[in-house]
């Protein structure tokens, strides 16, 4: 399990500088798996699916190699994608659909990312310890989707609806 190596308080300001005056999607994106693994303590996976010919397609991320494609609707991100609301899992193990890319992963929250009625994909975060993840844990990475969403241009990924 990773410790902290940071202030999660500082996410949202290390964000913003990572974003300043870049606006293609994967590198912001990439930037924005690599902060949240480094700031958040007890992740063993933190990135991004994306919405590509109407199916979520991972894009950039740290953690261990996952599954690439999820239709909206199934496992955690598809719901959430879905519902596009946020879904917070206390023990993946009791969450019916469940796709299990780490086999050590016991807890997951996942943040859909929206641009007015469009759905551009998910961010997604694992944890090996159950009940990882509070309502803190989502007011804190909401801002950053939102942050995230308004930072790029979504013409330049093929995202579905730009
Ligand atoms: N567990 C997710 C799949 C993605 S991986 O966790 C990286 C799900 O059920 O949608």
């Amino acid at each position: 399990m990773k410790p902290a190596t940071g202030d999660d308080s500082d996410l949202l300001a290390l964000a913003r500088g990572a974003f300043a005056g870049e606006r293609d999607p994967w590198a912001n994106a990439a930037n924005a798996a690599a902060l949240v693994y480094e700031l958040l303590p007890d992740l063993n996976w933190a990135g991004f699916y994306f919405l590509r010919s109407g199916e979520l397609v991972v894009g950039p991320f740290q953690g261990r190699v996952a599954c690439v494609r999820i239709a909206v609707g199934r496992g955690v991100c598809g719901t959430a994608a879905q519902r596009r609301a946020t879904v917070i899992v206390p023990d993946v193990g009791k969450f019916p659909g469940h796709i299990t890319c780490d086999s050590a992963s016991r807890s997951e929250i996942v943040v859909p990312l929206v641009s007015g009625e469009r759905l551009i994909g998910v961010l997604d975060l694992d944890s090996p310890r159950r009940d990882r993840f509070t309502a803190a844990d989502a007011a804190l990475l909401e801002p950053l989707a939102a942050e995230l969403v308004t930072a790029c241009d979504w013409t330049l990924a093929g995202i579905d609806g730009f």
